[in-house]
């Protein structure tokens, strides 16, 4: 008996000498351990044994078994930090090798445009226009009737409006203004509002012109308002805009639903006021058109015009793009091509 424990023993200590893993390791200590195992078997039959026997045999087993768990817990710390090291070798992060790039995406220019203006009219106290307030797809009577557009003016042209087949009077808008209309009905002065968004033409693409493109409007009401208060928002807003106040001029113009009604050039930023291609010789560049709230838009609308008074502009928001970063065709806005786009 005491010849077996020894071959136990000796066996198990070969084994645990020969361990590479501490995979090995776990079946070892099942193979000699573990409740079937062959010592575990002798303990257990200790009661079967003579007194004398067992005194001997029963130290004994004990006492292998304890040296077999000290050597297979020893073995298992040595492999146990081994393998670590290993994986910590194999899993190392060169931190100075050059990562991978990803394209990543950006605001397109006109979004860009849009947010910028819009935030320029927002620090002076606008407010962006509720969506239902600002629809694409409009009728006549917001687009035109409202705004003081009869209905033989030119800009009613089929040439110009795109139609519908929803009904004979549904339209894809041509304006942004008829946005004013649609605030006034449902809200009271003060008014303070711009409304971005998408308008439609019915024209022959160029360089200068596409016939889907953008608008701000804007319309301030309240009382006591002047033509002073125009342009002195009108300035502020190119000033920030372009980034240094530009000379400006005010030039005579007309609009149905404006009296009187201006359009705004700022000084060729191209060629400071000498004259190029880029402003025709003129040494102007044509922004917006905008003016005071004709008296009759506002009794349309059910706001007195004799206590009240407001003005409206309107901008084309490609062009003041164009203007300010250079582009010379209207179309790459639409073309979604990458390298313009990512320049910007
Ligand atoms: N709606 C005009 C256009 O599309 C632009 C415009 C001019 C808007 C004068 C205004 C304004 O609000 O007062 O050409």
């Amino acid at each position: 008996m005491q010849q077996t424990i020894e071959n136990i023993r000796s066996k198990a200590l070969e084994a645990i000498k020969n361990a590479l893993t501490t995979d090995n390791i776990e079946e070892i200590r099942v193979e000699f351990l573990s409740r079937k195992s062959e010592l575990n078997n002798i303990k257990k039959n200790l009661k079967d044994l003579s007194n004398e026997e067992k005194r001997i045999i029963g130290p004994l087993a004990n006492k292998v078994t304890t040296e077999i768990e000290t050597q297979l817990n020893e073995k298992y710390q040595e492999l146990y930090q081994k393998e670590l090291n290993e994986k910590l070798e194999k899993e190392q992060i060169d931190v100075t090798l050059p990562g991978s790039y990803l394209p990543y995406g950006k605001t397109h220019l006109l979004t860009q445009t849009i947010n910028e203006i819009s935030e320029i009219f927002e620090g002076m106290g606008f407010s962006l226009v509720k969506n239902e307030n600002s629809p694409e797809v409009e009728t006549e009577y917001f687009n035109f009737d409202m705004l003081n557009i009869p209905a033989d003016h030119p800009a009613r042209d089929v040439q110009d409006t795109f139609y519908t087949t929803v009904a004979p009077n549904v339209i894809l808008r041509s304006q942004t203004s008829g946005a004013q209309i649609h605030e006034m009905l449902t809200s009271k002065p003060p008014i303070r509002v711009i409304a971005p968004g998408r308008v439609y033409r019915n024209e022959s693409v160029s360089a200068r012109k596409n016939n889907l493109f953008h608008q701000i409007e804007g319309l301030l009401v309240d009382k006591d308002i002047t033509f002073a208060d125009l342009k002195g928002v009108m300035n502020e807003f190119i000033r920030i805009y372009f980034g240094s106040a530009r000379p400006t001029r005010f030039r005579n113009s007309f609009f149905p639903f404006t009296e009187p009604s201006a359009e705004i050039d700022v000084q060729c930023i191209m060629c400071n006021g000498k004259g190029c291609r880029v402003c025709s010789g003129s040494g102007w560049l044509e922004i917006l058109g905008a003016g005071m709230v004709d008296p009759n838009v506002l009794r349309n609308v059910g706001i007195d015009p004799e206590v009240y008074s407001g003005f409206a502009f309107g901008m084309g928001v490609e062009r003041l793009a164009m203007l300010k970063w250079a582009v010379d065709d209207i179309r790459l806005f639409f073309n979604n091509d990458v390298r313009f786009l990512k320049q910007f």
